[in-house]
């Protein structure tokens, strides 16, 4: 009598594939790095003591520097900080940022977003922030890697070891690092009311439970993915934070189905993307919620009606009940209702689940994507 034991399939779970088991950790990613963060109602982040008292008040800039998917959560954290905490956040690719000389100084302060901690693009501009007299933060999901080592303060996300070359749970866990980091700089710079606060933490509470609710939606982009296997190329459309999330939802195609995909700001259509929609284009469009939006959600409703009269085949991620995208969309993905700034960690989800599906469909290695590395060690 033999057992035959497979060590990797154990580790996967049940899963077919490392990838599949992290989307499904993705509710876990984001419960797990709130955890023991939120006391009494206010953030709780003892490691920023390590940057000084009132370190928070007197900085005039925050410069994110990522790369790949660490740098699209990035883009969603810094609408969302540079909104609560009133200070200019802006977010730079790693390769790019220490090429162009830019102005840092000691009120300066660099966040370096990566969840290996090792790739070696984010560590150099780590380097050459600190060379150049800035404060660095790190945000990582890997304890004592080479950038939280070097960093004078790091703030851990807790999504878990993530194994698939392309990155998912940790993405989610990065934008709820970056959003605890907001509300505790504006709490301590008094940019945020004490209701406001209160609300937003209350609101983020619910949001593993949320995103545990669209991983439902898997049966259904399984179907949508298997009769989509011969696309050629997939457009994706957002504004504010969902365009980060177009970003990241085209990143996932390229990396592991090798489908031409690219992300725009919904906003640029018009001057040039448009040109690219013909009859039978899939798109997918991110949706915000009409109730607390009344001035980008008629925008990207009539988008959806410019690149729909041109004959592109409109796949909508909006909230559930939302009547006005409805008589356009082919297919419409409903995630549940949440605070603006909680759109980005639902509306990815059933893009990472799109991803792996087509991937899936078309017989490819998902873990391991071909010319890619989970940590890119060399510049
Ligand atoms: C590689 C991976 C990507 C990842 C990027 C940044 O290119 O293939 O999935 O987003 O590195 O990795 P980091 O560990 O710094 O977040």
């Amino acid at each position: 009598f033999e057992v035959s034991w497979d060590a990797s399939a154990a580790e996967k779970g049940g899963w077919p594939s490392f990838m599949a088991k992290e989307i499904d950790e993705d509710p876990e990613a984001v419960a797990n790095t709130l955890r023991g963060r939120i006391v009494e109602g206010r953030v709780a982040l003892p490691d920023l003591d390590a940057l000084g008292d009132d370190f928070f008040n007197d900085i005039h800039r925050i410069i994110i520097v990522a790369c790949g998917t660490a740098a699209y959560s990035a883009q969603v954290g810094a609408y969302a900080m540079e909104k609560w905490a009133r200070v200019p956040v802006q977010v730079e690719l790693a390769h790019e940022f220490r090429y162009r000389d830019p102005v840092l100084d000691s009120r300066t302060l660099i966040v370096s977003m990566s969840q290996s901690g090792e790739t070696m693009d984010t560590l150099m501009a780590v380097r050459y922030a600190m060379s150049r007299g800035a404060k660095t933060l790190s945000i990582c999901n890997t304890q004592g890697a080479t950038i939280p080592r070097e960093s004078d303060a790091v703030v851990y996300t807790h999504a878990g070891p993530e194994v698939a070359v392309a990155s998912t749970k940790a993405f989610l866990a990065q934008i709820t690092a970056l959003y605890l980091l907001g509300i505790y700089t504006a709490t301590v710079r008094g940019t945020m009311t004490d209701e406001r606060r209160e609300e937003l933490l209350t609101e983020f509470q619910t949001i593993p439970e949320k995103v545990r609710t669209v991983l439902g939606v898997r049966e259904r982009i399984h179907e949508l993915a298997n009769w989509m296997a011969d696309t050629r190329s997939v457009l994706y459309l957002g504004r504010n934070v969902g365009y980060p999330i177009a970003l990241e939802g085209a990143l996932k195609l390229k990396e592991i189905a090798y489908i031409h995909a690219e992300g725009f700001a919904a906003g640029e259509l018009k001057h040039g993307p448009i040109a690219l929609i013909e009859p039978g284009q899939p798109v997918f469009v991110i949706v915000p919620s009409p109730r607390h939006d009344d001035t980008l959600h008629p925008k990207i409703v009539s988008n959806i009606q410019e690149i729909r009269a041109r004959g592109a085949r409109v796949l909508a991620i909006c909230e559930v009940g939302d009547a006005a995208v409805l008589p356009y969309a082919d297919e419409v993905i409903a995630v549940p209702p949440t605070e603006p700034f909680f759109e980005p960690l639902l509306a990815v989800v059933p893009l990472q689940i799109f991803a792996i599906e087509l991937a899936t469909a078309k017989g490819l290695d998902v873990d391991q994507p071909r010319n890619l590395a989970k940590s890119v060690t060399v510049e």
